[in-house]
């Protein structure tokens, strides 16, 4: 049975047509009856017309439900189907509504509603999920106590909120029915508990298969940490008796913060030190903070519609960010966030997907759970935080939550609270939410007298349904150095509120060098001509650690855009600001290591496309090869002491002391790998007793081209493990050069233990070719083609993940006429595909617009 959704015509949902629910309800008491192909769901849903509802009508949503009976106080309700929901006479009254539907779970491969994984039941309900599983007013603003009764053979049984027993549960939050939650199978589970600073005991659990306990520790520490922090920090505490957490293999996206009972990607809650490495140990962390920020983030205050997103994913990743920068360092945090930020939204933002970070208008909401939303999103929270100061953040927030405890809101709401708490008007503000597109920032500078003048000249570029924009408000931080590198002027925000902004700084002895966006304070694109000279020397003295990094990373990109479109030799004064980096003592092995990550082929390529270059990635690459080999020559002589320094001794602890190590002694043995034919590395990784060691050194015995038999070994030593295997195919697409690359990827699909049906091993394949540039743009085009093909088969199972990946083609018009072409054939053979889903038509209808 083909699961996508039926031929039914796409239809495209606006902000501005939002009107108020016909009904709301007081209460939904559910039972399931568990079965694999014919599980009955039996619903009790005590309705009452909204006072406010613009229309009387009953609708209920409904997907892919077989109805069985229906009935309104008793009686036969005449429910008029259709494939999308059904409609029925209701009385002008509260009334009960009785229905029975039959579901199958085991065939639902789309992994959203009611399905199963490996033998377990789960759901996926956010955002419209839930009607599924049964006929219910699915929108975020009908928001209801639940009592769900669950009946099955399975040993375990959950749901949210508190346990009654006998598979029996109810949850005294009212919520919306994306937060509803089931799991039923054979787990086991890790306990601990955690009280709360008003003496609330409550139990905490990992449920996860068995063989998979010695994973759990690390995420009970995380979320207890969290848990702590966000009462330290936010003031806010958990609310029920219980908090459950269950590690799930098929899951579509990192996890899921349903209310009482956080559904967890395995791949985002499980680690041991023998199976994940220190980025999987972090990303872990902060999933785990960020689901349970949810809970006051999401859960009690929610979601008024769709389009309110950020409202709760802006804000829930600002504040896990937060939470990542007081745990393992505010500096590399923040590069680490910039970094992912640059890859993926300005990538978003400055192609045919760009959008507002509250859209105004969708056919598919599982398509707007972007880089723009939750990434830009969190930014716009940091200005907000910037611009009112934290003080009047925190009353802002506490104001929040306090006036809006238990309801479904808008970024209106959200802003009003600050108003009020600093009397300040946010319209302009608020344009960061409705405007899509990366603001360019031209910076000009000028000094007579002891003034020093900067002035800012914004401009956002036109994006899709959005000719022209009007000026944002922009918090730029800015510091001043004098030429011995001393800091001379602390930082200082300046808001630029205008087209052309001045700001004046006075009494100077001579003319200073700039630090401007210190920390990166706005998601801008920052246009200024800075010599290099200028970066080696901010890289050398800028007190703003963001910005030291960020100097750096300045001159890398132009040291690499010269070598490619000039064909210039590497820069010397580059490479003497790398050693001065690896030599200065007082930096941390962490920020070293940052400094040494050069630009990806995809940054280059939009630095390239700002200058008004056509791109090509596989000269990127190629270049990159070159400057690569240069640095590691370079260091050649310090490389030997960095690497053994960095060692750490003693058991594995993914602590971020630890960790930074590793990254700093990895970087060095990258650079080793360059010059020794991989001895240094094939020596790590016979002696790895760790996954972060192993797979580093792998990596680099990959990508010297002499490491199939540790390639092998390390398929025959992890098998067994579903998660290790992940990394195993994705390294080996990652390293492949060029046009082996897709082969790799190719041949990979027809390796046993590849499926389709498992999220995390498709992404494993072809995320890995979407993100090896030079591998997917291959002049030849079989990149385009292979995805292509694979979308279209996985779109005929999971819609999500198929138009998830799709954005692998966005940058299409960038390139040069023959990719270009090869690109949109790719695009127009998806579109023309039979019965394709809503979700990736959608897509590439927008990518090709
Ligand atoms: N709310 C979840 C989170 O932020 C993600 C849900 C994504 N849902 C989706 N349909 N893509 O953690
Ligand atoms: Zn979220």
């Amino acid at each position: 049975m083909k699961d996508a959704s039926p031929a039914t015509p796409s239809q495209t949902i606006y902000l501005k047509d939002y009107t108020p629910p016909s009904h709301l309800v007081d209460s939904v008491e559910l039972v399931f009856k568990l079965h694999p192909t014919q599980t009955r769901v039996i619903s009790k849903i005590a309705f009452r017309p909204n006072p406010d509802a613009a229309d009387p009508t009953f609708y209920l949503h409904g997907e892919q439900l077989k109805l069985i009976r229906a009935s309104i106080d008793g009686q036969d309700a005449n429910a008029k189907v259709t494939d999308l929901g059904l409609t029925a006479q209701a009385p002008d009254a509260p009334f009960l509504w009785e229905a029975e539907v039959e579901i199958s779970p085991a065939t639902n491969t789309a992994l959203e509603g009611l399905y199963m994984s490996n033998g377990m039941y789960c759901t996926q309900c956010e955002a419209e999920g839930f009607r599924k599983i049964t006929y219910y007013p699915d929108r975020p603003d009908v928001m209801a106590v639940f009592t769900v009764k669950i009946e099955g053979e399975e040993p375990v049984k959950l749901s949210n909120g508190n346990d009654l027993g006998d598979g029996t549960w109810h949850d005294p939050h009212p919520k919306p029915a994306y937060l509803f939650a089931l799991v039923a199978g054979d787990l086991v589970n890790l306990h601990d508990t955690f009280t709360t600073r008003s003496g609330r005991k409550v139990d905490l659990n990992i449920y996860v298969r068995d063989g998979d306990l010695h994973k759990t520790p690390f995420g009970m520490d995380a979320l207890k940490r969290s848990m702590t922090w966000d009462e330290e920090v936010y003031g806010r505490e958990y609310d029920l008796d219980l908090f459950n957490i269950v590690a799930v293999d098929d899951f579509n996206m990192g996890a899921m913060e349903n209310k009482g009972l956080n559904i967890f990607n395995s791949a985002a809650v499980l680690a041991s030190p023998d199976t994940a490495t220190d980025g999987n140990f972090h990303r872990i962390e902060t999933i785990i903070a960020h689901e349970y920020f949810h809970n006051w983030t999401g859960n009690r205050i929610t979601c008024r519609d769709w389009f309110q997103l950020c409202l709760k994913e802006g804000l829930t990743v600002f504040r896990d960010q937060q939470f990542s920068g007081d745990t393992r360092g505010h500096a590399v945090e923040r590069i680490s966030d910039v970094l992912q930020l640059r890859a993926r939204q300005f990538r978003e933002d400055n192609g045919p997907l760009a959008h507002p970070v509250r859209p105004e208008s969708f056919v598919e909401i599982n398509n707007f759970y972007t880089a723009t939303v939750y990434e830009k999103g969190a930014e716009v929270i940091g200005m907000l935080k910037t611009l009112i100061g934290d003080a009047d953040y925190y009353e802002g927030c506490d104001l929040y939550f306090t006036r809006h405890d238990g309801q479904a809101c808008t970024i209106e709401d959200w802003l009003k609270c600050f108003e009020d708490v600093t009397g300040r008007d946010l319209a302009q503000f608020k344009l960061w939410y409705s405007q899509a597109g990366t603001p360019r920032v031209k910076v000009d500078e000028s000094f007579h007298d002891g003034t020093y003048t900067l002035t800012f000249i914004q401009s956002t570029p036109p994006t899709p349904g959005q000719d022209t924009k009007d000026p944002k408000v922009i918090p730029i931080a800015v510091g001043l150095l004098n030429e011995a590198g001393e800091e001379i002027h602390a930082t200082k925000v300046c808001e630029v509120t205008d087209e052309v902004h001045k700001f004046r700084f006075t009494g100077l002895e001579a003319k200073p060098v700039p630090s401007i966006n210190r920390n990166f304070s706005a998601p801008i694109i920052l246009e200024r001509d800075q010599s290099n000279a200028e970066r080696a020397f901010l890289l050398a003295h800028d007190t703003d650690p963001f910005n030291k990094w960020e100097a750096g990373r300045a001159l890398a990109r132009d040291v690499m855009v010269r070598m490619v479109t000039e064909d210039a030799t590497p820069d010397q004064a580059y490479l003497d600001a790398l050693v001065a980096v690896a030599r200065d003592d007082t930096l941390e092995p962490g920020f070293k290591a940052m400094c040494f990550s050069g630009p990806s082929n995809d940054d280059i390529q939009q630095a390239l496309v700002d200058g008004g270059v056509t791109p090509d990635p596989t000269r990127i690459f190629l270049t990159g090869q070159t400057l690569n080999l240069a640095i590691s020559q370079t260091m050649q002589d310090l490389l030997p002491r960095i690497y053994a320094e960095m060692q750490v001794d003693g058991p594995y602890s993914p602590r971020s002391e630890d960790a930074d190590r590793r990254f700093w002694g990895n970087a060095a043995l990258a650079m080793l790998s360059r010059l020794d034919g991989g001895a240094q590395a094939a020596a790590q990784y016979a002696s790895a007793d760790n996954m972060t060691q192993q797979l580093a050194a792998l990596g680099c015995l990959l990508r010297a081209e002499v490491g199939e038999a540790q390639n092998a070994a390390f398929y025959a030593q992890w098998k067994d493990d579903r998660l290790v295997i992940d990394k195993w195919f994705s390294m080996q697409v990652s390293h492949a050069k060029l046009a082996a690359a897709p082969a790799k990827a190719a041949e990979l699909t027809a390796h046993p233990d590849f499926t389709m049906a498992n999220p995390n091993r498709f992404r494993a394949v072809f995320g890995a070719l979407a993100g090896n540039s030079a591998g997917f743009h291959e002049p030849g085009g079989s990149g385009y083609a292979l995805l292509a093909d694979w979308l279209i088969k996985l779109d005929a199972k999971n819609p999500q993940i198929a138009a998830r990946m799709s954005t692998a083609f966005e940058t299409w018009p960038r390139y040069d006429a023959d990719r270009q072409g090869m690109m949109r054939e790719a695009l127009t053979r998806i579109q023309a595909a039979p019965g394709l889903s809503p979700d990736l038509s959608e897509m590439v209808n927008r990518i090709l617009a």
